[in-house]
């Protein structure tokens, strides 16, 4: 124990002289860019979108010193791993201890912890934010309505409103009822910076912002899906490489 605390001590003091991270994010060969692409959505995201990270031979590589003073623990652990897989599993470790949501405001320091806030703050369930109704998501099992901001100029934001942002509520429905009860309200959010990819979040059943969303599967039967990790298996666009909007699995007719 004492050996051990010795070394990462000098571990530590070696880094604050502005050495760099080095964190096993994937295996580049045989086609397993998916986990090495949620690995980097996953450094990236607990990060400043200003950092500069190069990805080299499966390795993602950065300044020490653009890690966050809480986050550092953290990030040394990481850059300790021997491979891809244990980086992935101390990930899902760390947002099952609710380190997603803890961490939004490193991109997102406006999004609010409750829906309400947050419908105060877009004003986003009008018609003309409106994108479409499903009456039957096969992917919730109930109605779902889904607000879209910032693609399009609009008169409240006539260039379109940065970030871009996507709103989808699970109705306690099945015919597209606007004003049925809202189940749980699920956002996409635009990542700043030059990753191209997207951020994903869920408000529960009592308003408040939350790490469990509810899913139905091919069979009708329900399972919860923990953000984002279960978000990004169907949220991946496989030609861009990054996480998306549109979903990769699952029925998109009404
Ligand atoms: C089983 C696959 C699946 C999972 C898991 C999943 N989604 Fe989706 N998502 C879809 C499908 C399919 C649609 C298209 C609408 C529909 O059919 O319900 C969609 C649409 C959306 C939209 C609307 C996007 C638009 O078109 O503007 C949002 C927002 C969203 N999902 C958020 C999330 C969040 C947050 C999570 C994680 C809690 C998540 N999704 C997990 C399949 C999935």
């Amino acid at each position: 124990m004492l050996e051990r605390l010795w070394w990462m001590s000098a571990f530590v003091s070696s880094l604050a002289m502005g050495e760099s991270l080095k964190i096993p994010i994937g295996d580049v060969t045989g086609g397993k860019e998916r986990a090495l692409h949620t690995n980097l959505f996953l450094v990236r995201y607990f990060l400043p979108p200003e950092t500069s990270i190069e990805v080299r031979s499966g390795m993602a590589e950065l300044p020490v010193t653009s890690v966050p003073e809480d986050l550092k623990p953290f990030f040394l652990d990481l850059s300790q791993k021997k491979n891809y897989l244990e980086v992935m599993k101390a990930f899902l470790e760390a947002l099952k201890q609710g380190k997603y949501n803890e961490h939004r405001s490193i991109h997102y320091p406006w999004l609010p912890d409750t829906r309400e806030k947050l419908e105060g703050l877009l004003g986003y369930r009008q018609a003309r934010f409106l994108s479409f109704v499903k009456k039957l998501s096969l992917v919730k099992g109930m109605s779902r309505a889904v607000y879209e901001l910032g693609a399009q100029p609009d008169e409240k934001f006539p260039n379109g409103l940065q970030p871009e942002i996507s709103i989808a509520e699970t109705l306690e429905t099945v015919e597209g009822d606007l004003k049925a009860k809202v189940r749980e309200t699920e956002v996409i959010v635009a990542r700043d910076g030059d990753s191209k990819d997207y951020d994903f979040y869920v408000y529960g059943e009592d308003g408040k912002l939350t790490t469990q969303s509810k899913f139905s599967s091919a069979t009708g039967r329900e399972y919860v899906a923990n953000t984002p990790f279960r978000c990004l298996t169907c949220h991946y666009s496989p030609s861009t490489q990054t996480f998306d909007l549109t979903p990769l699995a699952g029925d998109s007719t009404n």
